[in-house]
């Protein structure tokens, strides 16, 4: 873990060799749960673990957040109405800082305690990455703990010309990222961090006598069945070692930069056609777009590209319209398969308004 936080230049906090580590879980949404588990462990000051959810505690995240954040609130114990839906800014689908500090102002008045907050870099919806720099200094003014989600996007920082977009990740107490998703690795194996690894330990702890052994006792092993939910663990480092010795850090980049070359290819196709526009911008390899027409069109082009079996997308709603997606994230996909899918949108999109 250590080793990949070298290659994506993570903060040094999150390094084994000071204060912080990694381990891998099997997914996003169980780092998220364990964040959140290690927050209510501070908000609650140690007592957590012992006393369980006593006071009204908050989570909060952007409104383009992933459902697992919900989820995690929602086994953690804070209800569904745990989570505090932030705002986001209509021009870049990013969390806006005023609102979270609004709500966050809001929930302590009324004597709720905020434990944490989540934010996104490369949403699920549109890849938007929500402003580190001024969240991570909310959650230092109010001690809160900052858990950063960027199950999709963090990959991308194997690129230096891609890091810009965890810019602030400083101030994180947590850090995860997904390389089966974009980073090459076969499900499932999610990258997580903490800057403070006693304070998830404690969190997590439990040992009952039957787990008791000599190497622990003496510190001589990293007991993982603390970092995460499960006791035992796959040994899914292997795969991701194979993948990092395979590709090489070289190999790697090549693979995020064509992702993003080709969305940006096909990001222009939909740029110079006058029927078609783009949604949101797409720094990484996702594309946002849509005909200048109403949501049923849309629904419709959607539904008769993919029933050509030729290709699939996905959708969304940005702004509340509905919004088509292009996502390359394979190694074969190349220049000809995005220009093959932008001819059969095309094409369609000829059949459906004539
Ligand atoms: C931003 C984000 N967070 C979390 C997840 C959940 O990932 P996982 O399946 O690893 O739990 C996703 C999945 O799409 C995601 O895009």
């Amino acid at each position: 873990m250590d080793w990949l936080a070298q290659l994506l230049d993570l903060p040094q906090r999150f390094r084994s060799t000071g204060t912080g580590g990694g381990v891998i879980q099997d997914s996003a949404s169980s780092a998220t749960l364990v964040a959140t588990l290690a927050a209510l462990h501070r908000a609650s000051g140690g007592r957590w673990r012992d006393v369980g959810v006593d006071r009204r505690y908050r989570a909060y995240t952007s409104a383009h957040g992933h459902s697992s954040i919900e989820k995690a609130a929602r086994i953690a114990g804070l209800g569904t109405d745990g989570v505090r839906s932030i705002a986001v800014d209509p021009a870049t689908q990013a969390l806006l800082p005023d609102a979270l500090r609004a709500a966050i102002q809001a929930d302590l008045a009324a004597g709720d305690v905020p434990a944490i907050v989540v934010a996104t870099i490369g949403t699920t919806s549109t890849t938007a990455v929500d402003p580190l720099p001024e969240i991570g200094a909310i959650c230092a003014e109010y001690g809160i703990w900052l858990h950063v989600d960027a199950a999709y996007a963090g990959a991308a920082a194997v690129c230096p010309e891609l890091r810009w977009s965890h810019a602030g990740l400083e101030y994180a107490d947590s850090y995860c990222f997904d390389p089966h998703k974009w980073l090459l690795t076969g499900f499932d194996c999610d990258a997580f961090w903490v800057a403070d690894r006693v304070e998830l330990i404690e969190a997590l702890t439990v040992l009952p006598e039957f787990l008791r052994n000599a190497a622990s006792d003496s510190g001589a092993v990293i007991d993982y069945r603390d970092w995460q939910v499960p006791l035992g663990r796959r040994f899914r480092a292997l795969k991701l070692w194979f993948v990092l010795r395979w590709y090489g850090v070289e190999g790697l980049r090549a693979h995020i930069r064509s992702g993003v070359a080709l969305a940006a290819r096909f990001a222009d196709r939909v740029r110079s056609d006058d029927r078609f526009e783009l949604a949101a911008a797409h720094p990484f390899s996702l594309v946002c777009f849509r005909l200048r027409a109403d949501d049923d069109a849309n629904a419709d082009l959607l539904a008769r590209v993919n029933g050509t079996g030729r290709a699939h997308l996905t959708h969304t709603r940005v702004d509340g319209r509905y919004t088509l997606r292009l996502a390359v994230g394979s190694p074969q996909t190349v220049e000809r398969h995005v220009d093959e899918t932008w001819a059969l949108l095309a094409g369609t999109a000829d059949d459906l308004l004539t």
